[in-house]
């Protein structure tokens, strides 16, 4: 079984490719699946690069999806050959979050998904959306699922609402989709012309080049009649908030999601009490939220964007090239 792994203290020259012996039988309450794509994330990239600590040899990638080649005793919700997505929080099964660490989260506290083969729990995969490719499957367990969780679990989207992403990753453009499945208006920002045309393919009712308007926040306040928005999809953090505060409308959601700008900043705290802001802060989601997101894809036959596929050897390569930013959507390790 081919897999990779990482060397501390990490970096892209410190991952390397391992030839192991195949993991065997599941046992009771397992499944074995033959991973066959993965998706990157900025947490993954994190990861490799050695900006978040992990254990030497540490397997990376958190999105795993695969096939079920052999189930362990009692074992009765999947059956072999089911296509299956991994779960960012094994543990988290229901109800409200648990964890605010990422010491089981596959890929950090655990070995990850860039090998071939894994046993694990079934509580670690759920089933992958009917008609997916594998690839697609792979976007879903970190991008998809926080996305979901922002706008519709902690969100309460509904039909009409307005929507501003931040940006072309992973997170952002699952928002986009899922907000316009929704019914909801969608205002994006890039730091690309050619990158908001493509947003505007994609539904985008309004956007915002954020590097040549950066007073972002006054100008979606203009395009909402001076109102704001409904819920905003935080991505960038210390250096974004403030604009994302002027952005939201009275009594607004904002999603604090992402560290793009760092780790910590200055926050206008009277602002947001004066708005009324809630601001809620998340990490990914549970278990039965990746299923009821799963439900609600297949309801609406959507698929992720993907960009650019890497083989498992060339995950360094991957790696760069969400490092050069010239990505739209997800990319992914198809083996
Ligand atoms: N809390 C959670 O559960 C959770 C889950 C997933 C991700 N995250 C976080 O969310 C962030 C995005 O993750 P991702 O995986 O979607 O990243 P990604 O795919 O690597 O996306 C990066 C994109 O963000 C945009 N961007 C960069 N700096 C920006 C800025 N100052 N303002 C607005 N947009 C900016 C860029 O878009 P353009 O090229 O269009 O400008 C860039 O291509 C990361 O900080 C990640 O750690 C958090």
């Amino acid at each position: 079984m081919k897999s990779m792994t990482l060397s501390t203290p990490g970096g892209l020259d410190q991952l390397k490719l391992n030839h192991s012996a195949e993991p065997g039988e599941p046992g009771p309450g397992e499944i074995r699946v033959r991973i066959r794509a993965c998706s990157l994330n900025f947490h993954d990239y994190a990861v490799v690069v050695g900006a978040i600590s992990t254990e030497d040899n540490r397997i990376p990638m958190a999105d795993g999806a695969g096939v079920v080649e052999a189930i362990g005793e009692g074992v009765s919700e999947f059956k072999i050959g089911d296509p299956v997505v991994s779960t960012f929080f094994p543990d988290w099964l229901t109800g409200p979050a648990l964890i605010g660490n990422f010491s089981t989260t596959p890929g950090d506290g655990q070995d990850g998904y860039a090998r071939e083969q894994v046993v694990r729990p079934t509580n670690w995969f759920t089933h992958a959306p009917k008609g997916y490719t594998h690839a697609e499957a792979a976007t879903l367990t970190t991008a998809g699922l926080t996305a979901w969780r922002a706008l519709v679990v902690d969100g309460g989207l509904k039909a009409g609402d307005t929507v501003l992403t931040m940006g072309t990753g992973g997170v952002s453009i699952f928002a986009l989709q899922f907000a316009k499945m929704m019914g909801a208006r969608v205002i994006s920002t890039s730091s690309s012309d050619e990158k908001l045309e493509r947003l505007t393919a994609l539904g985008a009712d309004h956007t915002i080049n954020y590097k040549t308007t950066p007073a972002w926040g006054t100008k979606v306040q203009e395009i909402t009649g001076g109102k704001g928005v409904d819920h905003v999809i935080e991505v960038g953090g210390p250096s974004t908030l403030p604009e994302s505060i002027d952005a939201v409308r009275i009594g607004g959601h904002i999603a604090l999601i992402g560290v793009l700008t760092g780790w910590a900043g200055d926050i206008p705290t009277a602002k947001l009490m004066a708005k009324q802001v809630r601001l809620q802060g998340l990490i990914v989601g549970s278990r039965n939220h990746q299923q009821e997101m799963i439900r609600a894809i297949e309801a609406n036959d959507m698929h992720p964007i993907l960009d650019r596929s890497f083989a498992l050897e060339e995950i360094a390569d991957a790696f760069r090239y969400q490092e050069s930013g010239k990505h739209f959507g997800k990319i992914c390790l198809a083996f």
